[in-house]
C-alpha cells in the first residue's frame, strides 16, 4: 500500500525568483515521497479525502513548510574548521588551516566519526541537498557518500582532485592516480542504491579542486570522463579571489586570465557545471558561462571572511543575464553551517554591491533570496524537476519550521496578531537550528526534534 503523508496548515515557497507564495490554510498531500497534491484551502475538502493508512500531521498556527535548502557548495571535511583563518587570503588560508585539516581524512576511522556529524549538522539545520567536496582521499569519499545514503540527504559527492601546487602530505602521487580513483569513486557511488527504479538521491560530481591545484593532464582526463558520461555533475572554484586568478593566469598564460576559457577548453563548462564564488567576472566571461548554461554556487559568507578581503559577487548581474545562482555555505570557507546565515549575508552582500555599483544593481529581495536559496539552487544543481518548491509532481524536501512566542530559541518572538509572511520573515532573518521540527527528504524523516 502507497504511504501517504498528508500537511495541514501553512506552506511556503518560491514559484519564482519573485513570487513568493504562502498558502496559510493549506493541506499537501505526500504519497510515495511525491507531492501528489496541494489544495490552497483545508476547509472544502471532504472529509474522506485520504486514505486510512495516510499519516495526517496538522501544523499548529504560526508552525509552517517551506522547501529543503539546497546547499550548493559545502566542503564536507572542512566542518571541523569553520571558522578559523578569518581574514587569510585564499592560497595561505588553504596551506595553513585548510590542507592540514583535510590530511587528516585519509584515516577512515577518522572521516567515518566525523562525517557522521557532519551530515546529521547539515540535514539538522534544513539542508536536504547539499553539493560536497570531500578531500581527496578515496576511502573517505565512499565513506561520505555512503553516509549521505544512509541517512537520507539528497547529495552531490565528489573526490577532489589535486595533483600539484599542495604540500607532499596532501597532494596526489599523479594525474592517473587520481582520475583511476575518481572513476572508482564514481561507480562506488552509482552503486549505493540497489533500486533502479528510483533517480538516485546520492549522485556523483567531478571535483577538481580549482586550475592551480590541478595539472592540464589532470583537467584533460577530468573533461574526458565528463565527456563520455552525460549524467555527470562537475564542481569546481572560478574566479574566487584576486590572488587565486593571478595565480591561474601565470599557470595558463594561454588563457590570459579567463577561467571561463580555461575550464570550457577541457571539457569542464556545460549545464550541469557548478562554480562557487565568481566574484570578479568580465562581461566576457559572464556571457561565457550563461551561455554553457553552468550555475554559480555564491558563496557571500566565504566571500567577506576567507580569500581576500571584501569580495562581492555580482549576483544581480546573473540573475539580470538568466544566469542560474544558487547559495552555497562553503563550510569551512567562513562560519556558516547552516542556510539561513548564508542568506542573510547574501542580503548583505547585495546592499554592498547597490552601493558599489552606484544604484545600478538594487540589492536582493527578501523574496529573491529566499528563492536562491532553494528553487535558485535546485536549479543550478539540475534538479528542478523534482526539487526546490512544492508543486504537485516533484518529489517532498521540506522543513517544518517551529516557532514560539518566548525565549527558547533565539528567534524574534511571534506575537499576536503577526500574520504568516511576519512570522516567515522573523524566522528567516534571526532563527536556528532550534526552529526545525522535522526534516524530510523525499518523504522520509531524517531529521527534527518531534
Ligand atoms: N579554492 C580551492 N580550494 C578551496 C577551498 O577549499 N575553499 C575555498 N573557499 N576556495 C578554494
Ligand atoms: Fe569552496
Amino acid at each position: 500500500m502507497a504511504s501517504v503523508l498528508v500537511f495541514q496548515g501553512t506552506v511556503i515557497h518560491s514559484i519564482d525568483s519573485e513570487t513568493l507564495k504562502i498558502l496559510d490554510n493549506a493541506t499537501l498531500v505526500v504519497t510515495d515521497g511525491r507531492i501528489t497534491a496541494l489544495h490552497k484551502s483545508t476547509n472544502d475538502l471532504p472529509s474522506d479525502s485520504f486514505p486510512p493508512n495516510a499519516s495526517i500531521h496538522r501544523l499548529p498556527p504560526h508552525d509552517f513548510l517551506i522547501p529543503g535548502f539546497v546547499d550548493t557548495h559545502n566542503h564536507a571535511p572542512q566542518w571541523p574548521m569553520r571558522g578559523l583563518g578569518q581574514g587569510l587570503h585564499i592560497l595561505d588560508w588553504l596551506n595553513e588551516i585548510t590542507f592540514p585539516v583535510e590530511a587528516r581524512f585519509a584515516d577512515p576511522a577518522y572521516a567515518t566519526s566525523i562525517y557522521e556529524h557532519t551530515v546529521e549538522d547539515f540535514l539538522r539545520q534544513g539542508i536536504t541537498t547539499a553539493s560536497y567536496y570531500s578531500s581527496r582521499h578515496r576511502e573517505g569519499t565512499k565513506i561520505l557518500a555512503e553516509i549521505c545514503h544512509r541517512k537520507g540527504q539528497r547529495a552531490f559527492v565528489g573526490k577532489c582532485n589535486m595533483d600539484r601546487n599542495a604540500p607532499d602530505y596532501i597532494q596526489e602521487e599523479s594525474a592517473s592516480v587520481s582520475l583511476r580513483e575518481t572513476e572508482e569513486c564514481i561507480q562506488h557511488i552509482r552503486g549505493l542504491s540497489k533500486n533502479d527504479h528510483q533517480e538516485h538521491l546520492v549522485k556523483p560530481v567531478v571535483t577538481p579542486r580549482f586550475a592551480i591545484s590541478c595539472t592540464p593532464e589532470l583537467l584533460q582526463g577530468l573533461g574526458e570522463i565528463v565527456k563520455r558520461d552525460d549524467a555527470l555533475a562537475i564542481q569546481t572554484h572560478f574566479n574566487e579571489a584576486q590572488q587565486e586568478i593571478d595565480a591561474t593566469t601565470e599557470l595558463f598564460p594561454q588563457f590570459a586570465g579567463s577561467e571561463a576559457d580555461l575550464y570550457e577548453s577541457y571539457g569542464l563548462l556545460n549545464a550541469r557545471s557548478i562554480l562557487a564564488h565568481c566574484t570578479i567576472m568580465t562581461d566576457y566571461e559572464k556571457e561565457r558561462i550563461h551561455s554553457l548554461d553552468c550555475g554559480v554556487a555564491h558563496c557571500p559568507i566565504a566571500n567577506m571572511t576567507v580569500g581576500g578581503g571584501f569580495m562581492v559577487a555580482p549576483v544581480r548581474d546573473f540573475l539580470r543575464r538568466g544566469i542560474k545562482v544558487g547559495l552555497g555555505t562553503d563550510s569551512g570557507g567562513g562560519w556558516a553551517s547552516g542556510m539561513l546565515a548564508v542568506m542573510r549575508q547574501a542580503m548583505i552582500a547585495s546592499n554592498a554591491r547597490e552601493v558599489l555599483s552606484e544604484g545600478k544593481d538594487k540589492a536582493l529581495s527578501f523574496e529573491e533570496t529566499f528563492y536562491l536559496a532553494t528553487l535558485g539552487g535546485a536549479k543550478v544543481l539540475c534538479l528542478e524537476d523534482r526539487i526546490g518548491n512544492f508543486q504537485v509532481g516533484k518529489e517532498f524536501d521540506a522543513v517544518w519550521v517551529t516557532t514560539t512566542t518566548g525565549l527558547q530559541s533565539a528567534m524574534t518572538p511571534r506575537e499576536d496578531g503577526d500574520s504568516p509572511r511576519r512570522v516567515f520573515e522573523k524566522y528567516i532573518m534571526t532563527g536556528d537550528d532550534r526552529n526545525v521540527a522535522q526534516v524530510y527528504v523525499r518523504g522520509r524523516k531524517v531529521a527534527g526534534t518531534r
